[in-house]
């Protein structure tokens, strides 16, 4: 894994050759994002956000079984010290259909809050997150974008 820092500490470029390196990813995304607790992960289908999800989670102590919420739009798991919340919000038509699931209960909890798709909830989001930005390269490492906002 390479670490470039681009200007102050907002921004941090990640570059995980192989899933084997993910954990430490995962670690360094933790650690960046400080007293942020909601995170959103962009990137296309298949650019790995689940999967780094999986990571953060087993990073952060759950033993539960970390899957893709695509039908229930959001997993709760038990970490070591926090509660987690998984989101998938790629099947949901409208944002009224969030609103209905009561997501701000989810997003003001104090939890941490894995956010997959966030595109589709533009009006919704919290004043404060860390952005993840996942992209595949062709020789199938990952590059990974933090920003926090
Ligand atoms: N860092 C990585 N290095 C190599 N392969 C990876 C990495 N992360 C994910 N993959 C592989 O990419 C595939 C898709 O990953 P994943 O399901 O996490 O994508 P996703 O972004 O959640 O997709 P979707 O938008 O469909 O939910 C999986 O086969 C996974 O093993
Ligand atoms: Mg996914």
């Amino acid at each position: 894994m390479t670490r470039t820092y681009k200007r102050p500490i907002q921004k941090v470029l990640l570059t995980v050759q192989t899933i084997s390196k993910l954990s430490a990813a995962a670690k360094a995304i933790i650690e960046h994002a400080a007293n942020n607790r909601i995170f959103l992960f962009y990137g296309d289908m298949g650019a790995g956000k689940t999967t780094l999800i999986k990571t953060l989670c087993s990073v952060l102590g759950t033993e539960d079984t970390v899957t893709s919420p695509t039908f229930s739009i959001v997993n709760e798991y038990q970490a070591a010290n926090d509660k987690i919340y998984h989101f998938d919000f790629y099947r949901l038509k409208d944002q009224t259909e969030a609103m209905d699931m009561g997501y701000e209960e989810y997003f003001y909890a104090g939890a941490y809050c894995f956010i997959e798709w966030p595109e589709k909830i533009p009006d919704l989001l919290p004043p404060h997150y860390t952005n993840i930005s996942i992209k595949a390269l062709n020789d199938g490492s990952r590059q990974i974008n933090i920003e926090n906002f």
